[in-house]
């Protein structure tokens, strides 16, 4: 017998209390952060949903194997383990440990970008951009048409555009771009997973111009998934498999464990090129450590190599993908639409289309964002205009493509009822819409600028 209900893969082994605050001191609380929700204290969040990174559990086979880490500073056996376990589901041959994704992506630009080129990606994660932008090249989004449409439905949104990198590589010329980027899940553009068909169309586009592919693969066990659940000719294949396929066509990666490493801290870079990869291991004891361990302790190390293998176990993947889902009917129902289909980590709400009375420069993510957590303590985060506007020398700003609250999901953290509730505070802001207002910022920083800028409601 077979039953409708995808449970949790797993029963509750240790809890954690969360505890509600009243409207007065959220209301407080707002005020203390310039309604900036990166400025809240996290004991004054209820459901946090602001990001899905390094916030998920553990579980008590990852922590079993912290418990038998090894922490020597050279040679840990741990770092053979999590050398082993990345080289199993990626077939790189080098990998280099680092504390997170964006020491990853620092460390692999400065040693391949070099000012005035364009790196093209579907589309660049803020810190990526950043990282980018840093080395004075331009990062460039290339993420198909749909991907740039909420309400449009397609089964793998997150694909590049090829024929636009095609025309990419012949306006810019070969030699000004240093890689090809391609984020799976496509984080920016809704947790929208790409297609072994569009990574073979990308990768034959990089052979015919000999240029590298790297995979920024954050979220690549929730992409294999995907591929399985949707692309022809993959259901009979496993998650692990599939992620070999998409890995075999890639020269590189870069990876946050903080996403399907089911880690609290921890990445890696990883590559074919040992030139490069000497290059990156220089860089590396620079400023994250020695190339055993950069940055981590050995007991992080473990709960990586063990988290990446449970990333890819189907019961969990199953569950992962469709409570994600769960979380986007409550917010449809509740009156909020959001980016179709729903991504494999978070859902999108579409401020835009929720709020057609407060314009881009009034931030209407950033006024819907901050109302779920006035209303019932639920913490999103703005992926709009506060966070990828152009901004100009003379003060003005192109809005970005979406208006966005994005609701991540952390994996393995939150129940049913959880996400019952968090339903509930949706559907009360989309009923007094009308009366919600913009926002201007009254401080911000030079780049990442949605971090830290505080805002004055208008
Ligand atoms: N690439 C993607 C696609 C990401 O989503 C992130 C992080 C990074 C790179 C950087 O990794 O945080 O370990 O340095 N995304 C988190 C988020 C922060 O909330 O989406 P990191």
């Amino acid at each position: 017998m077979s039953f409708r209900t995808i449970i949790e893969p797993f029963r509750i082994h240790s809890t954690q209390a969360i505890r509600s605050i009243t409207s007065e001191q959220r209301e407080a609380a707002l005020e203390r952060a310039g309604y900036n929700l990166f400025g809240l204290h996290g004991d004054d969040v209820l459901i946090d949903l602001l990001t899905d990174s390094g916030t998920g559990a553990m579980s008590s086979r990852q922590w079993a194997a912290m418990m038998d880490a090894d922490e020597s500073y050279a040679g840990s056996r741990s770092f053979y383990r999590f050398q082993d376990v990345v080289r199993d589901i990626t077939r790189l041959k080098e990998v280099i440990p680092t504390h997170q994704g964006r020491a990853a992506e620092r460390i692999l630009f400065s040693v391949v970008v070099k000012a005035g080129q364009v790196v093209p990606n579907n589309t660049h994660f803020d810190t990526t951009r950043a990282n980018i932008e840093f080395c004075s090249a331009e990062a460039r989004d290339l993420v198909i048409p749909e991907g740039r449409i909420p309400a449009a439905r397609h089964p793998f949104k997150g694909n590049m555009d090829v024929t636009a990198l095609e025309a990419t590589i012949q306006e810019v010329g070969r030699d000004r771009i240093p890689l090809v980027m391609v984020t799976v899940t496509n984080n920016s553009g809704g947790g929208q997973p790409v297609s072994l068909a569009n990574l073979k169309a990308v990768r034959a586009v990089c052979d015919k111009h000999r240029l590298p592919l790297y995979l920024d693969a954050c979220r690549f066990a929730e992409n294999a998934y995907f591929i399985k659940l949707r692309e022809e000719g993959y259901a009979g294949k496993t998650a692990r498999e599939i992620a070999r396929e998409m890995f075999a066509l890639a020269d590189g990666c870069t990876m946050s464990a903080k996403k399907d490493g089911l880690a609290n801290i921890g990445g890696f870079l990883a590559m074919n090129d040992p030139a490069v990869a000497r290059e990156c291991r220089n860089l590396l004891i620079l400023t994250e450590g020695f190339p055993t361990y950069g940055g981590l302790a050995g007991y992080d190390l473990e709960a990586v190599a063990t988290g990446l293998d449970e990333a890819l176990d189907e019961d969990y993947l199953k569950y992962r993908l469709r409570s994600t889902a769960y979380l986007a009917e409550r917010a449809e129902q509740g009156g909020v639409p959001v980016v179709q289909p729903p991504g494999g980590h978070a859902v999108y709400l579409d401020a835009r289309a929720l709020l057609p009375h407060i314009p881009a420069g009034q931030y209407p993510a950033q006024a819907l964002a901050v109302e779920l957590y006035r209303a019932g303590g639920v913490r999103g985060v703005e992926i709009g205009s506060v966070m990828f506007a152009k901004r100009h020398a003379d003060g003005s700003e192109t809005p970005a493509a979406m208006e966005l609250v994005r609701l991540a999901v952390p994996r393995r953290t939150y129940t049913q009822s959880h996400i019952d509730y968090v339903g509930e505070v949706i559907a009360a802001v989309a009923q007094r819409k009308d009366a919600l207002r913009g926002y201007r910022i009254v401080e911000q920083a030079p780049w990442l600028r949605h971090f830290t800028a505080r805002f004055a409601p208008l």
